[in-house]
């Protein structure tokens, strides 16, 4: 591979043994998808935050990086923690451990207000602009919506990325391989976040290689579009590991090419065979995370009656930490008092990464595609899909 002067010298140790070894890994990665040479990226995003999922060995990791003095280049966020970073599990290792990893981020340079899986609201990147991203659904929101490329890094290659401020230049990277060769027609108009999930993970299930989608939207405005397009892209990176999905008239144009060799129909029977209701007393929203406005927005269009007949008793929100603020204060207490639901806010944190059993939860509904894929399988938890 091609390196400049200077990532000679990174790579030859002269600048110490943490880069050295960062810049060794991204090249190794690199060589093997066949890159020429790395490229510089502006912002990367960070994942495995959560204790529940790095466990020991992940924390061990961390410190010893920070240890021997690790330190991030470009702007860089991560994923949000688990609920232990928020205090609520009665076992103090557990709280103490995610709070270290917490921690040992800011300290090597994470920004602190990020922990949100929407780095983008942070920080919207700009068209073609490089990125190394770790997070499933920002990488195919990034790709997909902003026009912006990056591949879909581990947490470790993205972390190592943020070290030296390059990674590969490879995959999604080159315009040669933003290519779509399966176009997705879904024959019914897409009018809610649960539907919207349904198909993603549907597309995810039967897209081997980047789709090319022409969906109707069925939205009263902005708001609605874009959380419904934030879910679909989540649920196909959820059942796939999809980097990008072309959606007609929303992916910028001149970031992507079209070269159809299969064409799909699908119809709302095929992806609702997949949906197996169930009851629940706790809804989860904000996977991915959501905004106050985007919260109000679900919670004034959704039938509050039909969550109280569905047995719905308390909501479960994740969310960004810059995004707590006397507007969802407000929310919280309309709900409360309008119809005795309890609303709890969890700022920075991902139930999903949560162990959930643990904290005494065993049923969660939700619209999000993204948590009924992975609720069994990460929090311990049964997933019923409900249509706020
Ligand atoms: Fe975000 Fe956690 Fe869902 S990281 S996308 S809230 S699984």
């Amino acid at each position: 591979m091609y390196l400049t002067k200077d990532e000679e010298r990174i790579y030859s140790g002269e600048y110490g043994e943490v880069v050295e070894k960062a810049i060794k890994i991204i090249v190794k990665v690199g060589e093997a998808l066949g890159a020429s040479r790395l490229v510089q990226v502006s912002h990367v995003h960070i994942s495995g935050v959560s204790y529940f999922n790095i466990g020991d060995e992940g924390l061990e990791l961390l410190r010893d990086l920070r240890d021997k003095g690790a330190r991030v280049q470009v702007y860089t966020t991560a994923n949000p923690y688990s609920l232990a970073g928020l205090g609520l599990y009665k076992e103090k290792e557990i709280t103490e451990k995610q709070l270290e990893i917490i921690k040992i981020l800011t300290d090597i340079g994470v920004e602190p207000q990020s922990f949100t899986c929407i780095p983008y609201k942070l920080r919207k990147p700009g068209l073609g602009e490089h990125l190394a991203w770790a997070e499933s659904s920002a990488v195919i929101y990034a790709n997909s919506v902003i026009g912006a490329k990056t591949n879909r890094e581990g947490g470790l290659i993205a972390l190592m990325a943020a070290i030296i401020g390059r990674t590969y230049y490879a995959g999604m990277h080159l315009d040669s391989e933003r290519v779509a060769r399966i176009t997705i027609i879904p024959t019914f108009e897409i009018d809610s976040i649960l539907m919207a999930s349904l198909l993603g993970l549907y597309i995810g299930r039967i897209s081997k290689t980047i789709p090319y989608i022409k969906a109707k939207f069925k939205v009263q405005n902005n708001i609605a579009l874009d959380i419904m397009i934030r879910n679909m892209l989540a649920s196909i990176a959820s059942t796939s590991d999809i980097p990008l999905a072309v959606i007609d008239g929303i992916t910028p144009e001149g970031t992507y090419s079209v070269e159809e060799e299969e064409r799909i129909d699908i119809d709302r029977k095929d992806i609702e065979e997949h949906i197996h209701y169930c009851n629940s007393d706790t809804l989860l929203l904000g996977c991915p995370h959501i905004e106050p406005h985007e919260l109000q927005y679900i919670l004034d269009h959704s039938n509050m009656r039909t969550l109280m007949n569905y047995g719905i008793k308390r909501i479960l929100v994740t969310m960004p930490k810059i995004s707590l603020n006397a507007e969802v204060n407000e929310i919280i207490q309309k709900i409360k008092e309008k119809f005795k639901i309890s609303v709890e806010i969890f700022p920075g944190a991902c139930a999903v990464v949560s162990n959930l059993s643990m904290l005494g939860f065993s049923v969660i509904a939700t619209p999000h595609g993204k948590a009924l894929h992975y609720l069994p399988s990460l929090a311990g938890v049964k997933a019923c899909p409900i249509n706020v």
